[in-house]
């Protein structure tokens, strides 16, 4: 479908964000088309992860305006780096924390909760290991858990930060399939990638420097021969 013709999920309006005495976005404008797939792209420290935290509502911004169409917290899947492979916890707690993470407390799970822990870990073929521990996964399994578990907020957004990087082709391609999925069931999907394949493959494109949007559109239009050097000059992920 093309993108002109989709809704807004979201509208970034000269927005500027970062840490304390750090800027790290200038007044960036750009959208998040409703019910498609978007790649976030850019360089390492190009702000990527930051744009996420903004769109998560967890980093406020330091000016501009943020709308967005639908209703819920967004769902966040952070970096695998940013999680400790060595916590004592099963595969099904660890998607069972996305349901969590919707409620906003740490009760008791319901039946019904327990079913889209179940139907998500099934999504993305990791029930079989929900007994599990978290540190005995390879790094695709792992990767395929903590998208299962932004999948279980069932969150109409759902942004991922990085979710394919690192991991061998029939993985990102696994992950890929995934998410185009959710999107054609209604789910807006942010991610940041250092995947070609991926920023390539997804409905919109973001591309980041230093902070500033220098692009925004199909990927086709964005991904330029000359931006796929100058952005993909950084070593590629083996695999
Ligand atoms: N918590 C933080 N505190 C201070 N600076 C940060 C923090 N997180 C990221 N930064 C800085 O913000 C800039 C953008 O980082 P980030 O958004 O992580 O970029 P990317 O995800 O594209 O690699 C970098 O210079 C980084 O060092
Ligand atoms: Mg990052």
């Amino acid at each position: 479908m093309p993108q002109h013709i989709r809704a807004d999920e979201v509208a970034l309006r000269d927005v500027s964000a970062g840490y304390p005495r750090r800027p790290v976005l200038h007044q960036l404008t750009a959208h998040i088309p409703q019910s498609a797939t978007t790649a976030v792209v850019g360089p390492n420290g190009s702000g990527k992860s930051t744009l996420l935290s903004v769109l998560a509502e967890v980093l406020p911004l330091t000016s501009g305006t943020v709308e967005r169409a639908g209703t819920g917290r967004p769902g966040l899947v952070v970096q695998r780096s940013a999680v400790a492979d060595t916590l004592p916890l099963t595969v099904r707690d660890t998607v069972a924390m996305g349901r969590w993470a919707l409620r906003g407390s740490w009760r008791r799970l319901t039946a019904h909760d327990w079913s889209v822990v179940g139907d998500s870990m099934e999504r993305l073929g990791v029930r079989s290991l929900a007994g599990r521990q978290l540190g005995e996964l390879s790094g695709g399994q792992r990767q395929r858990v903590l998208v299962a578990q932004g999948l279980a907020q069932e969150a109409g957004l759902l942004l991922l930060d990085e979710p394919t990087t690192g991991l061998d082709a029939a993985a990102r391609q696994g992950i890929a399939a995934v998410l185009h999925e959710i999107s054609a069931d209604g789910v807006t999907v942010v991610q940041a990638t250092h995947d070609v394949a991926a920023a390539l493959d997804s409905d919109h494109c973001l591309l980041l420097r230093d902070g500033r949007l220098v692009a925004e559109g199909t990927p086709a239009d964005v991904l330029t021969d000359e931006e796929l050097k100058r952005a993909w000059h950084f070593p590629q992920p083996a695999g």
